[in-house]
C-alpha cells in the first residue's frame, strides 16, 4: 500500500485525428485527477466532453498523447504484458444493455471469462468457488442458482450485477464504471448504486463513476470532477460542490435537475466541439454570467486568458473560472 493516491493522472492529453482535413479533436485536454484507495469519484459532464476517453485512458486502453497515468505510484507501461497485469487491478464495468454480456454465454461463463484470460485459477473447483463468491458479492444469491442462466432470463438489474461480478472475480482494486445505471429503472438504479457503495465498504474498492447524472453523483460519490470540453472545470467533495457550485457550468447543470430551486439556465452558443476549443476560458462563449455583464471586471480575461489545469485530488475544492476566482458574478 502506498500512501499516495491509488490512481493519478497528470497533464493527460488525448487527441484524435480530424476526419477529412478537419482539425484534430482534443478530447482530453489537460487533466490532473487522483483517486484515493477506497474513494468513489464521480466524473460528470455533458455528452462529448471526454468522460469516456479519460476513463479509457485511466485504464490503459488509450495511451495519452501527453501526460502520465500512474497506479499505486508506478507509471503505466504500455507493453501488452504490463497492461494485462494492470487490467486485473483496474477493471472496466460497462452497462449491460450496451452488449457487454454475450447472449450465448451462461452467467457462469460470463463471470469465469476474466479468470480464464488471466489464468487466475488452476482447478475447476477453485474457479467455481471464485465465480460463486463474485456473484454473491454482486448480490446474486444463492450464486449456484444463477450459474446456468442466460442473460435473457435475467432482469436488467440482475444482468448489471453479472457484469459487476465479472469485474469483481479478479479482485480489482479499482473499478471504472461508465454510465453504470443510465438505462435502468430508478428503483434498480438505487440498488446498483447501493451495491457499489457496499463493495467500497466491504472490499475497500475504489471507483470512478462516469455519469451524466448529477443526482447519481450526489448519492454515491465522495468527490466529483465536473468536465467541460476536455478539462476538469470544478472539483471537490461532492456535497460542497453540489450545494455550493462555483463554476457557472456546474450551476447550469444543477439548475436543470428536477429538484432544483433555481430557474433553469439554458446555455447559449454552439455545442462544444473539441476540434475548436475557444481561446481564453473554454466555456466563455456559453457563459451566462459573462453574457449577463456580471463578470464585467474579468470579461477580458475570460475571452483571452486560459485557465490553469485544476488538480482534482485530495479534499480541496478547485474551480477553473476567472469570475469565481475573482469573486464576481456569483
Ligand atoms: N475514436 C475516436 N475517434 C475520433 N474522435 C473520437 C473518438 N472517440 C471519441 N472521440 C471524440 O472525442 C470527444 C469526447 O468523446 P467521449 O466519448 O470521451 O465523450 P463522453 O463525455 O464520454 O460523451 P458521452 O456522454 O456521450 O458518452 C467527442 O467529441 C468524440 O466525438
Ligand atoms: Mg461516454
Amino acid at each position: 500500500m502506498t500512501s499516495g493516491p491509488l490512481l493519478a493522472a497528470s497533464g493527460v492529453h488525448v487527441t484524435f485525428p480530424g476526419r477529412r482535413g478537419a482539425p484534430p479533436a482534443r478530447a482530453v485536454d489537460g487533466v490532473d485527477l487522483e483517486i484515493g484507495a477506497g474513494e468513489i469519484v464521480a466524473l460528470v459532464g455533458e455528452s462529448g466532453c471526454g468522460k469516456t476517453t479519460l476513463a479509457r485512458t485511466l485504464l490503459g486502453l488509450v495511451r495519452p498523447g501527453a501526460g502520465e497515468v500512474s497506479f499505486a505510484g508506478e507509471p503505466l507501461a504500455y507493453t501488452s504484458r504490463a497492461l494485462k497485469a494492470y487490467r486485473r487491478r483496474a477493471q472496466l464495468v460497462l452497462q449491460d444493455p450496451s452488449g457487454s454480456l454475450n447472449p450465448r454465454h451462461t452467467v457462469y461463463e460470463a463471470v469465469a471469462e476474466g479468470l480464464r484470460i488471466h489464468r487466475a485459477h488452476r482447478s475447476g473447483a477453485e474457479e467455481r468457488a471464485a465465480v460463486a463468491e463474485a456473484l454473491a458479492r454482486a448480490g446474486l444469491r444463492p450464486p449456484e442458482r444463477f450459474f446456468l442462466r442466460y442473460p435473457h432470463e435475467l432482469s436488467g438489474g440482475q444482468r448489471q450485477r453479472v457484469v459487476i461480478a465479472g469485474a469483481l472475480v479478479l479482485e480489482p482494486e479499482l473499478i471504472v464504471a461508465d454510465e453504470p445505471v443510465a438505462s435502468l429503472d430508478a428503483s434498480v438504479r438505487g440498488e446498483i448504486l447501493a451495491l457499489l457503495l457496499r463493495l467500497r465498504d466491504e472490499l475497500g474498492l475504489s471507483a470512478l463513476v462516469v455519469t451524466h447524472d448529477l443526482g447519481l453523483a450526489w448519492n454515491i460519490a465522495d468527490r466529483v470532477a465536473v468536465m467541460y470540453l476536455g478539462r476538469v472545470v470544478e472539483t471537490g467533495p461532492v456535497e460542497s460542490v453540489l450545494t455550493a457550485p462555483r463554476h457557472p457550468y456546474t450551476r447550469a447543470l444543477l439548475s436543470v435537475l428536477p429538484e432544483s430551486e433555481t430557474p433553469p439556465v439554458v446555455l447559449a452558443g454552439e455545442p462544444p466541439d473539441p476540434a475548436r476549443i475557444p481561446s481564453g476560458c473554454r466555456f466563455h462563449a456559453r457563459c451566462h454570467v459573462l453574457a449577463s455583464g456580471e463578470a464585467a471586471p474579468v470579461a477580458d480575461r475570460c475571452r483571452t486568458e486560459p485557465l490553469p489545469v485544476l488538480r482534482a485530488g485530495g479534499g480541496e475544492r478547485g474551480v477553473a473560472c476567472h469570475g469565481a476566482v475573482a469573486g464576481v458574478g456569483g
